[in-house]
């Protein structure tokens, strides 16, 4: 079975993905560590020595791989990754147990702002800038999350009922 789980960042992809494949039996992927191993190297460095362009050359290629190489497991998108190239419909074409995990700006700010920095897409971005970014951000990528099969609203549920909710629609 393959799962994939996209959402803006902090919306809980990782951390629900992980426990949705611990109670299936399955392996969990993260596509941001998955890239990292695979270049021996962070993301902020990623983007900083090569820039985004080549990140998200990359970002398509291992989720390709990911996609056709493996059978059954839960994959935890990155933030950008439905919203660049043919991402999203290559994820739809591999399977339909695709969820978006919708959560509220306000919640989003409140989590982005404590962990902030090794995203660098607003690592840089004042704290008092931040709800205006996230806020446009999120409208203009909610066009792509919103091609997801399921969407889940995750506002103010705990991961296990998230988990439970997600495999009541497998
Ligand atoms: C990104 C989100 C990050 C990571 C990279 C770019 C984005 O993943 O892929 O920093 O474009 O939103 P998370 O959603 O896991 O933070």
């Amino acid at each position: 079975m393959k799962i994939v789980l996209v959402g803006y960042m902090g919306s809980g992809k990782s951390t629900i993905g992980k426990m949705l494949a611990k109670k299936l039996g399955i392996a969990f992927i993260d596509l941001d560590e998955y890239i990292e191993e695979s270049e021996d190297m962070g993301i902020p460095k990623i983007f900083k020595t090569k820039g985004e362009v080549y990140f998200r050359k990359k970002e398509y290629e291992y989720l390709g791989e990911i996609l056709n190489d493996q059978k059954n497991f839960v994959l935890s998108t990155g933030g950008g990754t439905p919203c660049y190239g043919e991402n999203m419909n290559a994820i739809n074409k591999a399977t339909s147990n695709v969820f978006y995990l919708q959560v509220t700006i306000a919640a989003l700010i409140e989590r982005l702002a404590l962990e902030k920095a090794e995203r660098p897409l607003i690592a840089n971005i004042p704290d008092r800038e931040l709800p205006d970014f996230i806020g446009k951000h999120l409208f203009e990528r909610s066009f792509f999350y919103a091609k997801a099969k399921h969407t889940i609203n995750s506002n103010g549920k705990e991961v296990g009922t998230l988990v439970t909710e997600i495999q009541g629609l497998l």
